[in-house]
């Protein structure tokens, strides 16, 4: 198994090729399903465009049941048995995800809210302006997993880490990437540091503009990810390993 790669491939079949207990941090940020094919127009705004990504389109909820399930039941068996999975999700998502994390028989062990307070409003005004995507952790054992408090306390500015994350969504020009739902940077880093050691290595199916393979090489965490679209590869994740590679090791968490 060759350390920091990132593959083309999809993680279903990618994981299959994976030894047992190989890793001690997931961190997955999976399609939410949210994505329509079609705009929709409202009547004071006119045509709304909203995600219409073609990884985020399945043709019903139970493929994308099918298809979350599939990923996360071959989760446990790649984790060391002081591991941890951190799966990303929205207030529809997470909750189906949590389903499947159960099916493992994983260990529940929190959900941390990141609020958004720069979200657009909901342009329907139908229902609330959603503002906050949630993380679910599970552990692999009932006991012995990894959870640096204090490191998260220091780069908490010395205050305890909560599970209540308010970072705003914007990007400074320098970490923006094309990528429609690139994570901010301060989230990935928060599960990198909190949840891994020092050399641990992480896996990150869904690696998308690469945040989080990012916080692992700054870190000093080794990391394995997979991607489907080449694009994304070639435009964003590359360029990112070669900027974060030049720092490497910048961080003592
Ligand atoms: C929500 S995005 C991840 C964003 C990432 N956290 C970031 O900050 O850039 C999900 C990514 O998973 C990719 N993807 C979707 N299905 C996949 C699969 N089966 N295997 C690997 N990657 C997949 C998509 O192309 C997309 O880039």
């Amino acid at each position: 198994m060759e350390l920091n790669q990132i593959y083309q491939r999809d993680c279903r079949e990618y994981m299959q090729s994976l030894p047992d207990a190989c890793v001690s941090l997931i961190i997955a940020d999976p399609p939410y399903g949210i994505s329509k094919q079609k705009a929709f127009s409202d009547r004071s705004h006119g045509v709304i465009t909203g995600m219409s990504e073609s990884w985020d389109i399945f043709g019903s909820d139970s493929e994308y049941c099918d298809f979350t399930r599939k990923w996360v039941s071959q989760t446990k068996r790649i984790l060391k048995e002081n591991g941890s999975i951190i799966v990303w999700g929205n207030y529809i998502s997470i909750f189906k995800v949590q389903k499947y994390l159960e099916e493992t028989g994983m260990y529940y062990k929190g959900l941390i809210t990141w609020v958004k307070r720069d979200s657009p409003p909901n342009a329907t005004r139908r229902s609330y302006a959603l503002s906050a995507e949630y993380a679910v952790w599970y552990c692999k054992s009932k006991t012995g997993w990894i959870f640096n408090h204090d490191n998260l306390k220091r780069l908490n500015g010395g205050k305890q880490m909560r599970d209540f994350w308010d970072i705003p969504k914007t990007m400074t020009k320098q970490e923006y990437t094309k990528h429609r739902t690139q994570k901010k940077y301060e989230t990935a880093e928060r599960l990198v540091v909190g949840h891994s050691r020092k050399g641990d290595l992480i896996y990150i199916p869904f690696a998308g503009s690469g945040t989080e393979i990012e916080a692992c090489i700054r870190n000093g965490r080794n990391w394995l990810a997979t991607e489907m679209e080449k694009s994304y590869i070639e435009d964003f994740i590359v360029p990112r390993i070669k900027t974060a590679m030049k720092m490497q090791t910048t961080t003592n968490y």
